[in-house]
């Protein structure tokens, strides 16, 4: 069984949102994977480059969509998407310097899945339920 295991609750019911945490989800278990068999660091922090260089990707559309639709609780939401990539950005630059050696635990891997399962499950689906009660079809406008 996987580790972060995709459930359909966690779908919003917009394609490219769903592609992307889907995304999200599978670089955290590669990135557990590793871990577990203690792969080479720099497999390790290519890992966490690509889900730094994904998230942030993902981040981005989402803020722009909150942004263009005025979305209330904007401000929030994004501080709660940079902290998220300031943590990731800290485990990397411990990697690259050396100076933490621990850093990098399956204890990540967890935090990294609670953390989406979380925001998901809470934040976005807050937002998404504000993209819809404005007829929003963000199917068409996402993918263009
Ligand atoms: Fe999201
Ligand atoms: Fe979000």
């Amino acid at each position: 069984m996987e580790f972060a295991q995709w459930s359909p609750e966690y779908e919003t019911g917009f394609p490219l949102i769903d592609q992307q945490h889907q995304q999200m989800f599978e670089l955290v278990n590669q990135l557990q994977e590793a871990i577990v068999r203690e792969t080479h660091p720099v497999t390790i922090k290519q890992l966490l480059q690509e889900l730094l260089q994904d998230t942030m990707e993902h981040f981005t559309l989402e803020e722009n969509l909150m942004r263009e639709h005025d979305y209330p609780s904007y401000q929030e939401h994004k501080q709660i998407h940079d902290r998220l990539t300031r943590k990731i950005r800290k485990v990397l630059h411990a990697i690259e310097t050396n100076e933490d050696t621990q850093v990098v635990n399956t204890e990540l891997s967890h935090f990294l899945h609670q953390w989406l399962v979380h925001h998901i499950q809470g934040q976005d689906q807050k937002m998404i339920q504000f993209f819809r009660s404005k007829n929003l079809c963000l199917s068409s406008e996402t993918v263009s």
